[in-house]
């Protein structure tokens, strides 16, 4: 039971210590609400596209998610931090892609075309049917999509997820990486067990501003990449795959023999 006199009263240890969380959580809000970036919220909130932003729910160095409220239920607002040097890490390809499609001349244009790929790719992969979250609009640095999760509660990646059936969701996600390449013909390019959230048991694909087209000359690279990543997590899991067999079954063969022909 805490000493009333301390909580109404509290000793100058505590106050310390409040104004250091508070410095915290000012910092991680400066760092991703500047200026403008708290008038493109304003203007997507004019919009319609959400009432208010909740809460994070996730933060990282290129930005922020944040669960957003409407009166008919919830979103999920992804945030780009502008002052930051993601594209120090993306592959070389991608990152030419986007110079070639945006025709940006400094690093903030950079990050809106960034996000409206993000968009744009949700887009066409929502389209082919492939489990996703549905976007709903983006202004400048930020996304509005979908929120994946049961009662406004964001469904958690499959890394921090105890997997019941590891064969089925392997089958799931064999489906869902193969509308990818053969219907939407794009290569994800950050496929990890981070990127794919467990909703319900099923998977749904997130994270695609780095997608490619399977046109691009190192798409097929790209896939034996992600593919490598997902047959390391479901042999651990005892499923019994391998890179080579994932990359048939999500028809690797069949589209790259295409787009060489
Ligand atoms: N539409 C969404 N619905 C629910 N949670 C999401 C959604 N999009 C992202 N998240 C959560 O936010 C985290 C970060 O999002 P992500 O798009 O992977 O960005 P990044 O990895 O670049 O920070 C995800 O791992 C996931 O937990
Ligand atoms: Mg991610």
């Amino acid at each position: 039971m805490p000493d009333p006199q301390e909580m109404l009263y509290p000793t100058k240890k505590d106050h310390v210590e409040d104004r250091r969380k508070d410095a915290g959580h000012r910092k991680l809000l400066d760092e991703f609400f500047d200026h403008p970036t708290l008038m493109t919220i304003s203007r997507l909130i004019t919009q319609g596209q959400f009432e208010s932003l909740d809460y994070p729910i996730s933060t990282g160095k290129e930005g922020g998610v944040f669960r957003a409220s409407l009166p008919g239920g919830f979103r999920a607002v992804k945030v780009y931090r502008i002052g930051n040097t993601m594209f120090r890490h993306l592959p070389p390809s991608v990152l030419e892609e986007l110079l070639k499609e945006a025709s940006a001349h400094n690093r903030s244009q950079l990050i809106f075309a960034w996000t409206r790929r993000e968009h744009t790719i949700l887009r066409k992969m929502a389209g082919v049917g492939i489990r996703c979250p549905q976007p709903y609009g983006y202004l400048r640095n930020v996304l509005v999509m979908e929120l994946v999760g049961t009662d406004g509660i964001a469904s958690a990646p499959l890394q921090e997820s105890v997997v019941a059936d590891p064969a089925r969701l392997y089958q799931e996600l064999i489906v869902e990486i193969r509308r990818m390449v053969v219907d939407a013909r794009l290569v994800h390019g950050d496929l990890s067990p981070y990127n794919v959230l467990l909703h319900d048991g099923h998977p749904v694909l997130i994270d695609v501003a780095q997608s490619i087209s399977a046109q691009h000359p190192q798409s097929r690279e790209l896939l034996e990449r992600d593919v490598r990543n997902f047959a390391k997590y479901f042999i651990k899991q005892g499923v019994e795959t391998s890179t080579e067999q994932m990359l048939a079954e999500v028809g690797a063969s069949e589209v790259w023999k295409e787009e060489a022909g």
